[in-house]
């Protein structure tokens, strides 16, 4: 009899430490007695078949890589119902028993549809930088973001106070303002600019101006894409107009998304898949897993999806103060 089988795919933008997701699926799987299905480029892979079986040793020695061995896509395909059909058909003629999905928002839309269209058990893992997942502290890639981000602003912040130039830098983040928040305040940064705030660019004039009388020499602004001000770019000429500065911007960028993943994040991958399948092993389905406050957590995909997840209100307060 063919042996059973549980699969697993990385999904949406790729995020440092899915390779440690994969190792983990992929050792808990084989000591439970299963066989493990590597699905690659995603969803797009699994419709097209893209699909090999993975041994032990296929994982070795990547627990420390970013990016994914596994490949990503953000597939187009898949969100129409035939092609989730075909999806499903492909997992059904590997005997696939259950599906792990390391992802974030739009990865865990399609397994929910997946499992509820096509009956397919279904297990979310967060993974991406953005860390915007309800029903879980910290996302998997988050903190490696965020630590590359920090590198990049302090060697900004050493050119910065050298020329005495205020910097408006651009971090990711899409409609999240985490990955900012956080490099905000482990840069020291003046100011940070969220999308879950309405902050007028009119009062960071005003306060620079002030700034300017108390002689304050350099000033490193972080901005989240996803802010109402616009980017970094558009942020400098608004400032420059008005206020007599040398100023200059930066986009961080992809870095944020590479590199080796940070301790924390290979912790926290492993701990994730591990009982991800073992979750899946146990009947769970159509649930994103989740670490809230160290214990592992199960979230009903739809709620994961659907609720918003801010940094804490108490946090933005204590990254203002911090600043002035
Ligand atoms: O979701 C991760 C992320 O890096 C966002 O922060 C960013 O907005 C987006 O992906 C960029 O996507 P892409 O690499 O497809 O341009």
């Amino acid at each position: 009899m063919a042996k059973k089988r549980i699969a697993v795919l990385t999904s949406g933008g790729d995020a440092p430490g899915m390779n440690a997701a994969v190792r983990a699926v992929v050792r808990t799987s084989i000591y439970y007695g299963y066989q493990v299905l590597g699905i690659y480029r995603g969803y797009d892979g699994l419709i097209n078949g893209d699909v090999k079986v993975l041994r032990k040793g296929d994982v070795a020695n990547i627990i420390h890589r970013g990016g994914t061995i596994l490949k990503t896509a953000r597939s187009q395909e898949f969100m129409t119902k035939d092609g989730r059909a075909k999806a499903a058909q492909v997992l059904k003629n590997e005997n696939v028993e259950g599906l792990v999905v390391v992802g974030g928002n739009g990865s865990y839309t399609g397994a929910m549809k997946l499992g509820e269209e096509q009956n397919i058990k279904v297990v979310g893992v967060p993974g991406t930088i953005d860390n915007d997942i309800y029903g879980t502290d910290y996302t998997i890639g988050f903190d490696t973001a965020i630590n590359t981000a920090v590198e990049a602003v302090d060697k900004i912040r050493d050119t910065a106070d050298s020329h005495s130039r205020l910097f408006f830098i651009e971090v990711m983040g899409r409609h999240s303002g985490y990955i900012a928040l956080y490099t905000g305040i482990g840069s020291g940064a003046t100011k940070v600019f969220l999308p879950e705030r309405d902050d007028d660019i009119k009062a960071f004039i005003a306060y620079l101006k002030e700034a300017g009388r108390r002689n304050k020499l350099f000033n490193l602004v972080i901005v989240a894409e996803g802010n109402t001000n616009g980017g970094a770019a558009e942020m400098a000429e608004k400032v420059k107009e008005v206020v007599d500065m040398d100023v200059r911007t930066a986009v961080i960028g992809h870095l944020q998304r590479g590199g080796a993943p940070t301790a924390s994040d290979r912790f926290l991958a492993s701990k994730l898949s591990y009982n991800a399948v073992r979750a899946l092993i146990d009947g769970q389905t159509g649930v994103a897993i989740g670490l809230v406050n160290k214990n592992i957590v199960y979230t009903p995909l739809i709620e994961a999806i659907t609720k918003k997840k801010e940094p804490e209100e108490g946090i933005i307060q204590m990254a203002e103060i911090l600043s002035l």
